[in-house]
């Protein structure tokens, strides 16, 4: 069983572990950084954060990071973040949300939440590794 909601102060440092844990780096520190508005949502389980996403936005609504720990994965744990991101969107107004992912990443995981693919970028992280920017469409 798990919920799903915003992160809550002092949740800030499990999430960055987490982020850290499962992507390698914490978009949620990085974007801390840039001039956006940010939130994270959580899922919370009874031991902790099962997974959680970083969104933030100016003139556009992004998903900068999506991380769910190996022992919850194929709960349907993602899709219930992934939908509360849409909620997120919606009630602040935007029509669209975007996203990048690297090519080898779960594409058809975002494909399944009505994801489409907008543009390839080669490169996109200056490792090789090629990328896609994703967008969806909010009815
Ligand atoms: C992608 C991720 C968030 C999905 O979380 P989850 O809680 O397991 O997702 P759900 O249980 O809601 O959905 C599972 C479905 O997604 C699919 N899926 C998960 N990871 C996938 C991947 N890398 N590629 C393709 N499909 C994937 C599963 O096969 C499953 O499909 P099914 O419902 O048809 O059986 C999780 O696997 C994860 O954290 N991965 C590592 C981090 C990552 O890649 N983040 C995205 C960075 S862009």
């Amino acid at each position: 069983m798990f919920e799903v909601g915003v992160m809550r102060s002092e949740e800030v440092e499990e999430v960055i572990h987490l982020e850290y844990d499962v992507l390698g780096v914490s978009p949620f520190v990085a974007t801390s950084l840039l001039p956006v508005k940010k939130k994270v949502i959580v899922a919370r389980v009874n031991d902790g954060i099962a997974g959680c996403a970083t969104v933030c936005w100016n003139d556009r609504f992004e998903i900068a990071s999506l991380a769910v720990k190996k022992e919850y994965r194929n709960a349907g744990i993602g899709a219930a973040i992934i939908e509360k991101c849409f909620e997120v969107a919606r009630d602040l107004g935007f029509d669209s949300v975007w996203l990048e992912t690297p090519e080898n990443g779960p594409v058809e995981f975002y494909l399944s939440h009505g994801f489409c693919v907008e543009s390839h970028v080669r490169n996109m992280y200056g490792n090789g590794v090629s990328g896609l920017k994703m967008v969806k469409h909010l009815s």
